[in-house]
């Protein structure tokens, strides 16, 4: 009478803390990411963009208005310029003296030590930037993730094919808040070269992450900015959660 074993697997949801734990740290910086570490996420985010002399860095909008002490277009301004800026202060005055990260200097620190999902944000302003993170990668051997975990993920979809080619063996995802981009067409497409579809958590539900688990790929969806968004996420069976807050999300247990 022995028992048989459950064919259902326990759910367990993934903790992305989004442009690293950015509800308690400045956005994309170094203190962010090593917060995410700190509060045990599985992932965090970042976004990466080129300097006008095309060194990758680490920042979500296409100006540093926003989130520095400083104003201009990150493609119009030089690594210096950019690594001159204050990144922290505007966030809290403690994070004073905070810097715009570098690619390279985010890949050094924390290559195996906490997944990494890396959006290419807007690519279509930096000709070449997917052969530049493929390099990158490469450089610190993480073009063949094993048990390192790495996503590269776009709302652009043919950066992300490109990239595909580049790298076949990074997973990649496409992000979209669009619901159109959730036909059963438009999933048979992303199956051909994408692992990830990662919708805004408006357009989620049950149904559409089924569909997407059915053409084989994984979910992520974002961004949780309050406790009262997580529930409907699980309710959804969706694979990982994005969020400023990643003490939101319940961990260690089936959900
Ligand atoms: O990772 C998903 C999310 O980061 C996409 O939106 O605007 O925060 O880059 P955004
Ligand atoms: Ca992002």
């Amino acid at each position: 009478n022995a028992t048989q074993p459950s064919t259902q697997e326990k759910y367990r949801v993934e903790t992305i803390a989004h442009r690293g734990a950015s509800g308690y740290a400045p956005e994309n910086t170094m203190s962010a990411f090593r917060k995410a570490e700190e509060m045990k996420a599985d992932y965090f985010e970042l976004d990466v963009q080129m300097s006008k002399d095309g060194h990758l860095v680490v920042i979500h909008d296409t100006t540093v208005n926003r989130t520095t002490n400083g104003t201009g277009n990150v493609k119009d301004l030089t690594l210096t310029e950019l690594r001159q800026l204050d990144a922290g202060s505007k966030f809290n005055p403690t994070f004073a003296g905070e810097k715009i990260p570098t690619f390279d200097e985010v890949l050094e620190e924390f290559r195996g030590k906490i997944g990494i999902l890396i959006e290419l944000k807007a690519p279509e302003l930096y000709p070449g930037i997917e052969e530049k993170v493929a390099q990158a990668l490469k450089k610190h051997n993480m073009h063949k993730p094993k048990n390192e975990k790495i996503i590269v993920q776009s709302f652009n979809f043919e950066s992300m094919k490109k990239f595909h080619q580049l790298l076949p063996e990074v997973p990649v995802g496409v992000l979209t808040s669009d619901p159109n981009h959730l036909s059963d067409a438009k999933i048979k497409e992303f199956a051909t070269y994408a692992n990830y579809v990662n919708p805004n958590l408006k357009i989620v539900n049950k149904q559409v992450v089924e569909n997407i688990h059915a053409h084989g790929m994984k979910v992520q969806s974002w961004t949780v900015r309050s406790r009262s968004a997580v529930q409907p996420l699980l309710d959804a069976k969706v694979d990982g959660i994005i969020t400023d807050y990643p003490d939101y999300v319940p961990r260690n247990k089936s959900n």
